[in-house]
């Protein structure tokens, strides 16, 4: 099973079995309440019917068209509605079917760039601690987290750097919104420049807000810094928004939530909803036309996946994006945001909490561990909340992560946190 303890989950199986709009039900019937919108992807809410019924019939009308020196309309249609929404300059889309695939994706766009432009010694690649990009080999080699590699480490990608994360318990515990310190951090990058030289660096990934390792916001400046850094050295940004993509912090992107332009930005999740696998990396023109340009004849950029752009995704993805058109879904995590605050911020004083972060509609909440047994209070808080409270909740290290689908209710944050709150408190 993925990220999954086997001995413990067959001891004792968590099963879904159907779900619609705010709540699975489990295998013996309980209405549970989604508090992470499944894996941060179910934006719009389970079992949507526009979504449902795009797939159905996309099925019966072309079930599949090769990827390969072919294509067909959705996947085109798909690509010009992903970059109506995206910041102006991002323009060219690559489909893929995961995270991890759009990751290693625009790692490699990253080293065909700077070779199409004649500067193929620039093959370092920056990532951040506590950063996760998939489980590629491409995606554990930029990523920050330890356990991911352990298993691996003799053979990942061999030039990688880290900067620093932005995590800082001591200076922005209980911060609301962005927390205030933190900006010099991203000042690590110049020093790993002087270090290598400028020439030899292709790309930076980071995720603008860290998901998957905790919630961790980044600090006012921060990222604007980032950028400045790239910019001075011919460093390609890209942005991993396969979480914070699609309306999770109240506008379409993160890129436009902070204001920073990225040269590439990865998609994935909530790009179908959910409902068919696919990811997404995107690129600027400039890079689109450096690597076309490159080449006079025949193939330009060898990479590709049999299921590129396949129609079930691509119908699922344009269904999607109506949906979130229509009910404003983008922009309603803004609307939600000051009551989330009020609602997750209601949990400082809760027994063993020692943190409450939010933006958008995601929170970390952060408990002290117990005994020095890393994780384990809040894995069992998670087991406790999905059998006793009905609330399915996703914990990483001693941290809960809470993002709901964007339809959640005023009401519904309110049961959501009170759930929590006592799944939280009955732990030892
Ligand atoms: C920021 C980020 N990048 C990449 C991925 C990998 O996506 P996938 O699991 O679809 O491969 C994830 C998954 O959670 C993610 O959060």
């Amino acid at each position: 099973m993925p990220f999954t303890a086997n001995k413990a989950f067959k001891a004792r199986p968590r099963l879904l079995a159907s779900a619609k709009d705010m709540h699975y039900v489990s295998d013996d019937g309980r209405r549970i309440l989604d508090g992470t919108a499944g894996l941060w992807c179910v934006n719009a809410g389970h079992c949507r019917a526009p979504i449902v019924d795009a797939i159905a019939k996309a099925a019966g009308t072309l079930d599949f068209a090769p990827g390969f020196q072919m294509g067909h309309p959705a996947s085109f249609a798909l690509a010009r509605k992903v970059v109506e929404i995206l910041p102006t300059g991002l323009e060219h889309v690559f489909f893929s079917n995961s995270g991890s695939e759009a990751v290693d994706s625009a790692l490699k766009i990253a080293l065909a760039y700077h070779q199409s432009r004649g500067e193929k010694q620039r093959t370092r690649f920056i990532g951040r601690e506590r950063g996760y990009h998939g489980v590629g080999f491409g995606g554990i080699s930029v990523g920050g987290i330890a356990p991911n590699k352990a298993a691996f480490s003799s053979q990942l990608l061999p030039a990688v750097d880290h900067i620093p994360h932005t995590h800082d318990l001591a200076k922005n515990a209980f911060s609301k919104g962005m927390p205030a310190h933190g900006a010099s951090l991203a000042d690590a990058l110049e020093a790993v420049v002087a270090k290598h030289g400028a020439e030899t660096i292709a790309a930076v990934i980071v995720e603008p807000v860290a998901g998957s390792t905790g919630v961790l916001i980044p600090p006012v400046g921060y990222l604007e810094r980032l950028r400045a850094i790239c910019d001075r050295h011919g460093i390609l940004l890209i942005f991993d928004e396969v979480i914070t993509g699609f309306g999770r912090l109240g506008t379409p992107f993160a890129a436009q939530y902070f204001n920073v332009m990225p040269d590439m930005i990865t998609l994935a999740k909530g790009i179908t909803n959910a409902a068919v696998p696919m990811g997404a990396t995107v690129v600027t023109g400039k890079i689109y036309d450096t690597v076309v340009n490159a080449t006079e004849r025949g193939i330009e950029f060898f990479h590709g996946y049999t299921y590129s752009g396949h129609p079930l995704a691509s119908a699922a993805g344009l269904a999607t994006l109506q949906l979130y058109a229509d009910e404003q879904l983008l922009t309603r995590a803004a609307t939600m945001a000051p009551v989330w605050e009020q609602a997750v911020h209601s949990l400082r004083d809760a027994k063993h909490v020692i943190d409450v972060r939010n933006l958008g509609l995601v929170a970390g909440i952060e408990l002290a561990t117990r005994d020095g047994v890393l994780g384990a209070r809040a894995y069992d808080a998670f087991v406790d909340a999905f059998f006793n409270e009905g609330v399915l909740i996703r914990t990483t290290g001693d941290i809960i992560a809470l993002s709901p689908p964007l339809i959640i209710s005023e009401e519904q944050i309110w049961e959501l946190v009170g759930k929590v709150k006592r799944a939280v408190e009955r732990q030892v």
